[in-house]
């Protein structure tokens, strides 16, 4: 057994505290990380002239033997090996004997976690990025179905004006997207290389710090060993940006869960994605869009545990650190779970219905904004325009009534400016259409959205 410590060491760890102090059982996910960083540092090793070409090469070697083991399931590893860092460095020497024994020169396991957590979180931040294109193109697909299918809109949950279902659907695109945008600027930050930073401050070995962040493919590096082996700023920022994917996820669920119940039937949920109760016969459940809404807690939970494992910490690395990996490990998790599970349910879980929601929105007062605009058009103000159409809708609900049902004379009493192409403005889809301003739902400007979207996702 190759000992990991220095000869500083005479007794064993208490076996508790060896298996407290271990991360080997979840770090074990940087294998490929920790082998890329090494392959990179052994081949710059070799290019500065601190170990022989020879050398390098065989490490180079039996590194990828390693990852081959790994892959085929013959790469053992106990907590006796700690962490995934003197696993591979254990491995490598009984592999090689003395020359693995230079790998770690000029390298601390403080700059190389550093490294390969950076490396492990800029994958997962381009496959969340993929992810969330896909869930963009679903909804995309689903609002072309739906220009001129109406659905009432709402402000505090009660009825407001009625919208094209696909301007409702649009709007998540746009969360999306902004999600997209916010994870594309973390990775600008988690792209830095610590690596040669060594323990805390720097090495007296005469390293290239610039050819292993090229190999690794960082875009640059960090200019002050402390800050580059104590950062963790970036699993803050992006445990935030993966809280606000959970926010519009758990957002989306909850409309979901809404539409899906009795009181609203805007939506029959499909056998794909809705479960059955133990014991009630009649119900279909929606169980994918509920987990989705509950496992947001987690996410920001892993927030404000990074944060608060960061705050007090005097520099540089402390074992604090170790923290992360599970953290960022369940994020990234969460997210790419539920964000395939509101995929698959608007792509088959749901099915709008459109005679109910357009029965809906015939049956209510969602128009009366636009008798009262209509009067603005014939030059009365706004504030009166209001309070008369009030007035009116208090009348009609006494008299159980909708503002369709008047005749042009009630109009007239109301006021003289009502003509007959009133009852054109009171019909659903004209309330609709005439939402003409920018960024407005009228069927018009959802139209140009969505050829913009289109665009955008095919170029
Ligand atoms: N397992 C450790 C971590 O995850 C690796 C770095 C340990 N460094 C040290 N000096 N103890 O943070």
């Amino acid at each position: 057994m190759v000992k990991a410590w220095s000869d500083r060491f005479e007794k064993g760890l208490n076996p508790f505290i060896e298996q407290f102090n271990a991360s080997i059982a979840f770090d074990i996910k940087l294998l490929n990380q920790d082998l890329d960083g090494s392959v990179a540092h052994a081949r710059m090793l070799a290019e500065c002239g601190v170990i022989a070409d020879a050398d390098a090469k065989q490490i180079e070697e039996a590194l990828e033997t390693i990852r081959q083991e790994a892959e085929q399931g013959n790469f053992q590893v106990t907590v006796k090996d700690e962490d995934v860092h003197f696993a591979v460095e254990r491995r490598l020497i009984e592999l090689i004997g003395p020359i693995g024994k230079k790998l770690h020169t000029g390298r601390s396991r403080n700059d190389q976690v550093g490294t390969d957590i950076r490396l492990w979180l800029r994958t997962s931040i381009e496959t969340l990025d993929r992810k969330l294109l896909q869930f963009q193109k679903i909804l995309l697909a689903q609002s072309e179905k739906h220009v001129f299918t109406l659905i009432p809109g709402y402000t505090h949950l009660q009825r407001a004006q009625p919208l094209s279902l696909a301007h409702h659907l649009i709007a998540y695109i746009e969360m999306a997207q902004r999600d997209r945008e916010r994870l594309n600027d973390v990775k600008k930050r988690v792209n830095i290389s610590p690596l040669g930073s060594a323990a805390l401050a720097g090495t007296s070995i005469p390293i290239d710090r610039q050819l292993t962040a090229k190999l690794l493919g960082f875009s640059g590096i960090y200019y002050n060993s402390l800050d580059a082996v104590s950062d963790r700023d970036f699993a803050v920022e992006f445990t935030a940006a993966a809280s606000l994917i959970m926010v519009h996820l758990s957002r989306i669920s909850e409309e979901v869960i809404l539409w899906s119940s009795e009181e609203f039937s805007f939506i029959h949920l499909t056998d794909r994605c809705a479960t059955g109760s133990s014991l009630m016969p009649q119900k279909k459940n929606p169980d994918v869009p509920e987990l989705v809404r509950g496992k947001s807690g987690r996410v920001f939970g892993h927030l404000q545990g990074i944060l608060t494992m960061i705050k007090g910490l005097p520099l540089a690395y402390n074992k604090d650190f170790q923290e992360d990996k599970e953290a960022l490990f369940d994020t990234v998790q969460t997210v790419s779970d539920c964000l395939d599970a509101v995929s698959i349910l608007f792509e088959e879980g749901l099915e709008f219905r459109p005679d109910r929601l357009a029965s809906l929105v015939e049956n209510d007062f969602s128009n009366a904004t636009d008798v009262a605009d209509y009067l603005v058009s014939k030059g009365v103000p706004f504030r009166e325009a209001y309070q008369k159409v009030g007035g009116l809708v208090k009348d009609s609900l006494e008299k159980k009534v909708l503002l369709k049902d008047l005749t042009l004379d009630e109009w007239k009493n109301i006021d003289s400016n009502f003509e007959a192409d009133i009852f054109d403005k009171l019909a659903p889809k004209q309330v609709v259409a005439s939402r003409t301003s920018e960024g407005g739902t009228g069927f018009e400007r959802v139209q140009e959205q969505l050829l913009l979207w289109r665009k955008r996702f095919t170029s």
